[in-house]
């Protein structure tokens, strides 16, 4: 696509909104409260933290500066800074991190819907925990149900990216995202005053630096890359719609911020509520689903609020997919010069490969494994603990040595409109602490 008919990004607020929209997701709601229940609470949160801010802000910057400045997909972009290198293979690496991604995320959203439905026919009032896991385990071994509605979601998903970028993501953020905020926010309310909800908030937030071994730093870490949705090009892809005037400075602190306060607030809903109502908060991949459906039960209007919020979660998890769908179909279709309709079905018919072996892994498959995990299991590791670090790592080297400092300069000042106080900050985050730090986690110290 050359430069004049690239689709940009409407206005800032759209940038924020469609960057937002793919942060926060099920990273945030389900995945964050069930690895931090699982890696030892507090001690996770804090290291998590120290991730977003020390690897997070410092590769979506050099992210979104790639993909603006290369003005191509997730391969491309390299390709155009530096036409010489092998640095574009980083982006072949995120196309394959993307199915390996959307073929356990189109599993979980499928069972954001069916949740949609159980609300919808007031399947949650009057159980108690303990049912609602039994009920859980039954919906997900079932050989067939969740498919389908993860069939159902990846449809509507390739349907709104077949609209483009502008008209499917900006309106469903802009709009929806609020709102799930404001339900989180409730339920936080409600579940931290149930009777002995303080003890999850103690496990929340009261450290205990005991827990940390390597394998909680390189969960945090790996949450902190699938959360912020980095190193595997999907902020470079989203950076080349990136007008020439968005500061991208302001756009990484408001998605940054927002996609760690919806995580946060996450964990404040689910975990005074577990241990107030004797859910394990170390369970893992169900807990999100047991728990928040049991706080529904108690709550004053219960169903209609477990309506609401499992529509705004599905649509999160949508805005989502939708960023990572799109970093294959612009790959794609701008690299091999093919037409985005049929690219887009392709694609999601071959992500959909994945989601069956993500989904039969819950239940008929649940013995196959290859190293020891389940295919679900094998793709969130394989992707959130080895491949998007090592893109982080990647891209941080790419960034910090490859790339010309003037032209790093040039996006982030915008050709130099706006002062840059900490640039040699972030230049010495990016081409220092980034790298070593990944790598020492990734190998273990
Ligand atoms: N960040 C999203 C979430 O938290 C998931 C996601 C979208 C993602 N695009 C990504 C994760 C790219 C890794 C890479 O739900």
């Amino acid at each position: 696509m050359s430069k004049e008919n690239r689709i940009n990004f409407s206005s800032k607020m759209a940038v924020v909104a469609a960057a937002a929209g793919s942060a926060v997701g099920l990273g945030n709601i389900w995945r964050f409260p069930y690895e931090l229940g699982q890696y030892g609470g507090a001690a996770f949160l804090v290291l998590y933290i120290l991730f977003v801010i020390l690897l997070g802000i410092p590769i979506m910057l050099s992210e979104f500066a790639i993909g603006r400045s290369g003005q191509s997909d997730a391969v491309g972009s390299f390709r155009k800074i530096d036409p010489r290198g092998k640095w574009w293979l980083i982006g072949v690496m995120g196309v394959i991190s993307a199915f390996l991604i959307m073929g356990f995320y189109s599993v979980v959203s499928g069972w954001t819907f069916e949740y949609i439905y159980q609300a919808l026919t007031n399947q949650f009032a009057g159980k108690d925990s303990a049912s609602l896991a039994a009920g859980f385990t039954e919906f997900s071994s079932h050989p067939y149900r969740p498919l389908l509605w993860a069939v159902l979601f990846m449809a509507i998903s390739a349907g709104i990216v077949l609209l483009g970028v502008k008209e499917g993501i900006e309106k469903s953020t802009k709009f929806l995202m609020p709102l799930l905020f404001i339900i989180i926010i409730a339920l936080g309310i409600r579940s931290v005053t149930l009777p002995g909800g303080i003890e999850g908030l103690t496990f929340l937030f009261h450290p205990d630096f005991s827990k940390i071994n390597s394998s909680v730093i390189l969960s945090a870490m790996g949450q902190a890359f699938f959360s912020l949705s980095l190193g595997m090009g999907c902020m470079i892809t989203y950076g080349s719609y990136v007008n020439k005037k968005n500061k991208l400075t302001h756009t990484v602190a408001e998605v940054t911020v927002l996609d760690t306060l919806v995580a946060v607030l996450a964990a404040v809903a689910i975990f005074p509520a577990a241990f107030s109502l004797g859910v394990n908060p170390g369970q893992g991949p169900e807990l999100v689903f047991i728990t928040l459906p049991s706080v529904f039960a108690q709550l004053p209007g219960g169903q209609f609020w477990a309506v609401l919020f499992f529509i705004l979660l599905s649509v999160a998890a949508m805005t989502s997919i939708i960023s990572l769908l799109e970093v294959v179909v612009a790959y794609v279709t701008e690299e091999f010069k093919l037409k985005r309709e049929p690219v887009t079905v392709a694609v999601t018919l071959a992500v959909l490969v994945f989601s069956v072996m993500s989904s039969l892994s819950f239940g008929v498959w649940k013995d196959v494994t290859i190293f020891g995990l389940t295919f679900f299991d094998l793709f969130d590791n394989a992707t959130s603990k080895v491949l998007m670090p090592l893109g982080g790592l990647l891209i941080s080297l790419f960034a910090g040595w490859v790339m010309p400092v003037e032209t790093l300069r040039r996006e982030i000042s915008n050709a130099g409109e706006l002062k840059l106080k900490l640039f040699n900050v972030y230049l010495f985050l990016i081409r220092y602490i980034a790298p070593l730090g990944i790598l020492l986690v990734m190998l273990n110290f």
